[in-house]
């Protein structure tokens, strides 16, 4: 329940909060260029989403973050991406974009636990890719929404025995087919 409200609370506002705040925009320097030849965790994310607007989504990991550590603790796993993980969501300009189409951001988790600016152990980035900047939310924000990630919830696999998932709603899987969204036409990104 818990979450439920906090996913539709964090809906109205979020992308307006972003993008009125008044947080600096650096020039990109934080997410690679180049990240074409990383493992996609979630794909065909064609349903609107609370928080993420209406638009096409497609997330990707870079080869760090599949060095996860899965441990049991008190029963139930625990994830621990290690420094230097990057998990990349694309955000495409609309929700059913035509094949060829670039995404307009993205939206980006950066394990780096010493920075300050982190939260939860990670940085948390929205990117623009038209104006190539770089902004750091460093307030509640994103990580708040994410804590939802680490309980049941109604995304991918829906986590239903709350395991502690590093904030990942999609977490990255060794089997990647576990865990790939259903496609419901053959567009490829
Ligand atoms: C209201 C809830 C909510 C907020 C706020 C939110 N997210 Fe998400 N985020 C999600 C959901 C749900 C997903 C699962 C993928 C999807 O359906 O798009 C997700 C996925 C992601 C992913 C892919 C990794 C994963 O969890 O599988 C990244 C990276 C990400 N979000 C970054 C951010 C950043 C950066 C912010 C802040 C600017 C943010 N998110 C704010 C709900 C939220």
């Amino acid at each position: 329940m818990k979450k439920n409200i906090l996913i539709v609370i964090s809906a109205a506002v979020l992308f307006s909060m972003v993008s009125c705040s008044h947080k600096k925009e650096t020039a990109a320097s934080l997410v690679p260029e180049d990240y074409s030849g990383w493992t996609i965790t979630a794909d065909n994310l064609n349903y609107p989403i609370p928080g993420h607007e209406n638009h096409f989504r497609r997330v990707l990991i870079n080869p760090k973050g599949q060095e996860v550590s899965v441990i049991k603790k008190e029963g139930k796993d625990y994830y621990a991406y290690p420094k230097g993980t990057i998990v990349i969501k694309e955000i495409y300009p609309t929700l059913n974009p035509k094949e060829g189409t670039k995404p307009v951001s993205l939206t980006v988790m950066i394990k780096d636990p010493e920075n300050p600016q982190s939260r939860d152990g990670w940085i948390w980035v929205v990117k623009d890719l038209k104006k190539n900047t770089e902004k750091i939310i460093d307030y509640e924000f994103c990580y708040d929404c994410h804590t939802n990630a680490n309980e049941p919830h109604q995304y991918g696999d829906g986590n239903p025995d709350g395991e502690f998932r590093d904030y990942l709603f999609f977490p990255y899987r060794k089997t990647a087919s576990g865990n790939r969204q259903q496609s419901s036409d053959n567009r490829s990104y």
